[in-house]
């Protein structure tokens, strides 16, 4: 019987704990597609389930991990091959399923995409969730129309995982971009990724009146609450936020005037439940002409003993840039 090693989250006394523990295959969930996991990655999602939000995650003792990428070690449908090099992202992996956190998924094969024959494993997860959540925002805001000739592009929550991304991502496609940062220290990094300006979170402070000089061609916003709120007062007529993040608060108390009197769209960003088909077709976009380098040379490598304060970080708002977590070394 296979032995492997998962970081697993408990549950005592009301109090939640990760260590690393022994399982076996037939602790794994049905399913039809075994995967041996290569790298997983950290997402502000995993810290809920690590952190016992039961919103994310309803029981324990639990393995998180909503990135997998990994190698197929067996399969009951014939879409997949022992040997074949899959992607798993979202649905309900790391949520309710045993996650990326545990050297072993077993998942339906619905949830599995083929890996960019381009991208390694660790390449892969220096995107994850992050990344690709990060890739359809500015997919949406450029099918709205949005071009770097209309101004500059804000992202909100820029030292964080999906916002490096999206600052790399847009730099890439030619915007002006800036960045708004709670954190001083990571400017150089920023303008490093292509963000011409940093500016201070505390600038989008609340304000009392429903709309502000029109700043902005468009958004990135990974952060929600009042500051989306202020976001959405500062851009320029007939512009657009992408909106995917809650950090700061799922509340959005905004008025009509930026939808009514500057035509404002805010447009919602999901990338967990939508279609494995829109996944893969973001994937192929990140592993070619949309790959950013800063993002796949630039994450860090952690192995799972570094799990626990790693995910803390996220939620305290410290986290900085893209995390991968390292399980083994890749055989494909
Ligand atoms: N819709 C989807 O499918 C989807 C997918 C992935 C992620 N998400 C969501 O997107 C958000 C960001 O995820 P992530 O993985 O990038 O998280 P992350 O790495 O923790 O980044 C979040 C960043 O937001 C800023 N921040 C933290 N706390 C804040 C606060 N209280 N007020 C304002 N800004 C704050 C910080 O950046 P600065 O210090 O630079 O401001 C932080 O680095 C999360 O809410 C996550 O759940 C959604």
């Amino acid at each position: 019987m296979v032995h492997f090693r998962a970081w697993r989250v408990h549950e005592k006394d009301g109090q939640f704990q990760g260590s690393i523990d022994m399982m076996t295959q037939d602790q794994l969930p049905e399913g039809e597609v075994l995967v041996r996991v290569s790298h997983s990655s950290l997402n502000y999602k995993d810290a809920l389930s690590a952190s016992g939000n039961k919103g994310v995650t309803r029981e324990y003792p639990h393995t998180p991990g909503i990135d997998a990428a990994g190698v197929v070690e067996s399969s009951t449908v014939p879409a997949f091959h022992a040997g074949d090099r899959v992607i798993v992202t979202g649905y309900d992996l790391g949520m309710n399923t045993d996650g990326g956190f545990g050297e072993y998924i077993r998942v339906p094969a619905a949830w599995c995409l083929p890996m960019p024959e381009s991208l390694s494993g660790a390449a892969a997860m220096s995107y994850g969730t992050a990344g690709l959540t990060a890739a359809l925002c500015v997919d949406k805001l450029l099918r709205m129309g949005l071009a770097p000739d209309q101004g500059p592009v804000l992202v909100t929550g820029a030292s964080g995982g999906v916002g490096t991304v999206a600052v790399e991502l847009l730099a890439r496609l030619g915007f002006e971009v800036v960045a708004l940062s709670g954190k001083h220290d990571e400017a150089g990094r920023l303008k490093q990724l292509g963000a011409i300006e940093i500016v201070d979170r505390a600038v989008l402070e609340t304000s009392k009146r429903p709309l502000q000089r029109g700043s902005y061609a468009g958004a990135v916003d990974t952060v929600g609450g009042t500051l989306l709120a202020e976001l959405l007062k500062v851009i320029r007529p007939g512009g657009a936020v992408a909106c995917c993040g809650m950090v700061g608060g799922i509340e959005l108390p905004t008025t009509v005037f930026p939808f009514i009197l500057r035509g404002i769209s805010l447009l919602g960003v999901d990338s967990v439940e939508i279609p494995l088909a829109d996944k893969q077709r973001i994937w192929e976009k990140l592993s070619s002409e949309w790959r950013c380098p800063q993002t796949e040379q630039g994450a860090r490598t952690i192995g799972l003993e570094s799990l626990g304060p790693a995910l803390k970080a996220f939620l305290e708002g410290h986290s900085r840039g893209r995390v991968v977590l390292a399980h083994q070394t890749e055989t494909a």
